[in-house]
């Protein structure tokens, strides 16, 4: 299992010919606080910075193949998709950030089905980010964001950009989870299984 780290090898990513113009739109997230403090929430095995990055970098790739498509659009809501305030998953390094962040491992913590990470974290993400960042953000945007989960909740993208975010969400995390044992953690099911068993 791989450990939480900040330091992770992007060189594939930094090498390519299309990091330059990446990087000029994600710029401003990549370099703010809040958007730093990723790299200490844990996604899967990974950070939600490492992934995001990936997915925003995978989507931009995609969105430039075609004429069609607004490869800011997919930069930005690539980056933000998994912008949700709290996370789900302990591990050590959330005690470097303020409690609001580790909220369900709080002992007064009451978890529901209806709060499921799974089915939720979509629409918390795209708040959060319009909290942070609202000169970034559009309506295509936080469309993409809130909806990226599809079919896993069941209201689709409404624009092309939306289905390359949830493509490209798939195809990264996926790619690094490779066995599907792992599967019903990445749909945010693990969580339901532990609501039931309380
Ligand atoms: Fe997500
Ligand atoms: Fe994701």
């Amino acid at each position: 299992m791989r450990k939480t780290t900040i330091v992770k090898d992007f060189k594939e990513i930094v090498n390519h010919p299309l990091f330059e113009e990446w990087f000029n739109i994600t710029k401003p997230i990549l370099a703010s606080r809040e958007f730093q403090k990723r790299k200490l929430i844990k996604h899967h095995d990974d950070s939600v910075f490492n992934h995001c990055v990936e997915v925003s970098f995978e989507a931009f790739k995609m969105a430039k193949k075609s004429k069609e498509l607004d490869f800011y659009v997919c930069a930005i809501a690539g980056l933000l998709h998994d912008f949700y305030p709290e996370a789900w998953q302990y591990s050590e390094s959330l005690e470097k950030l303020d409690e609001s962040y580790r909220m369900r491992f709080l002992p007064n913590y009451k978890g529901s089905i209806a709060n499921i990470h799974g089915f939720v974290h979509g629409r918390k993400a795209m708040e959060n980010a319009l909290k942070f960042y609202p000169e970034l953000m559009n309506d295509k945007i936080a469309n993409s964001i809130s909806r990226h989960m599809f079919p896993l909740t069941p209201i689709p993208p409404k624009y092309k950009e939306g289905w390359i975010i949830t493509l490209a969400d798939k195809k990264v995390s996926f790619a690094n989870m490779p066995s599907f044992v792992n599967w019903p953690k990445y749909l945010g099911l693990e969580s339901l299984l532990m609501t039931i068993k309380k």
